[in-house]
């Protein structure tokens, strides 16, 4: 059986985009793969984190993991700061990256872009994601298509550490998909749907209430013609909303053009708008039952522990082959 990893940051509630982009492929992935979930919550702290908050958003990620449908007898949900190797392996991948092809990274640069002090952290952001990867031994990683180039380099990584030392890690496939890879922003379809974003119009919260989301879809921008039709270039906003529609109610894009063949915009959003709150009802209700359970607490230690079993094999491997540490007494 196939090894899959992914990881999401703690850093605010999960949007749309988390959601159909990533969450709703690890679900469909366990039921035939070994997977191992992350909540990446040391990558959360490359930017200022307020304390409490960020307890409380690793907790609320930990929930809506499950709320999805992530079973914890298929799978493995685990909090990577419980897991030292990852910080451990981290270092080492630091110690076989160069400064040269962070810096290229597109993420560092958007988010250093203009400002005075940039943590190292936000440089050595990838190596780090690279350990979380390379620790599990991953065939295939399920991303959304922000996190190719990371994948890219974690590839590069590998092979280079492999080539160097010795033939430790598997070499990871990225899994994107075809729809979803990429949900744009409800008022600027340019951009894509993220929590950092500062206007919440422009994404739809996992957590968001009914009547919010309704409000927003109704209020995010479409395009000139008021016909419901796919075409990326010509009709960014409402070939986005029709991958919205698409993935929430599971029909093909090609079915909904043609139910709204006579119809516009108007009739299009407003059952949008039910389509969302329907896929996203069942997840909220059973969010709402886990979030205080101790079930919950239940499931990450258990997680932790089979991640750390599995961990610490790799990492072994990695410094008996760099050469860190002693010859271990039989
Ligand atoms: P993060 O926390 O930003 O996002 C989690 C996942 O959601 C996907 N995603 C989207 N997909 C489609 N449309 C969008 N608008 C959208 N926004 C986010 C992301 O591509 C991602 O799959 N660096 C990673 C976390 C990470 C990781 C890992 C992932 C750390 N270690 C190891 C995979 C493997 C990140 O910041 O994701």
């Amino acid at each position: 059986m196939k090894t899959v990893f992914s990881g999401i940051q703690p850093s605010g509630t999960l949007t749309l985009g988390n959601y159909l982009g990533a969450m709703k492929h690890f679900v469909e992935l366990q039921n035939n793969h070994n997977c191992y979930f992350c909540i990446v919550d040391q990558h959360a702290i490359t930017v200022p984190q307020d304390r409490l908050k960020l307890r409380e958003n690793i907790r609320s990620l930990a929930a809506l993991y499950l709320a999805v449908g992530i079973d914890p007898e298929k799978s493995t949900l685990f909090i990577q700061s419980e897991v030292p190797a990852h910080a451990q392996l981290g270092w080492m991948m630091q110690c076989v990256s160069y400064i040269g092809e962070l810096e290229r990274m597109t993420q560092f640069k958007d988010k250093s872009a203009g400002k005075e002090a940039v943590n190292a952290s936000l440089l050595t952001y990838p190596p780090l994601m690279a350990a979380d990867i390379l620790l599990y031994q991953t065939d295939l990683v399920p991303v959304g298509e922000d996190q190719k180039q990371h994948l890219e380099l974690t590839r590069d990584l590998a092979e280079r550490f492999n080539k160097k030392y010795n033939d430790i890690f598997t070499i990871p496939e990225v899994s994107i998909p075809k729809v979803g890879a990429r949900i744009m922003s409800l008022n600027d379809p340019s951009k894509k749907m993220s929590k950092s974003n500062p206007n919440p119009k422009s994404y739809i919260s996992m957590l968001d209430d009914e009547k919010t989301m309704i409000k927003k879809i109704k209020s995010a921008v479409t395009d000139s013609a008021n016909t419901v039709a796919f075409n990326r270039e010509e009709k960014p906003a409402i070939s986005n909303l029709l991958s919205i529609y698409s993935l929430c109610s599971g029909k093909s894009i090609s079915d909904i053009e043609d139910l709204y063949k006579d119809k516009g915009y108007g009739d299009f959003k407003g059952d949008l708008a039910n389509v969302v709150v329907e896929a996203l009802r069942p997840i909220q209700q059973r969010y709402n039952e886990l979030i205080n359970s101790s079930e919950l607490d239940d499931i990450l230690d258990h997680g932790a522990e089979k991640a750390n079993r599995t961990a610490m094999k790799t990492l072994e491997k990695a410094e008996r082959a760099m050469g860190l540490g002693r010859k271990r007494r039989k």
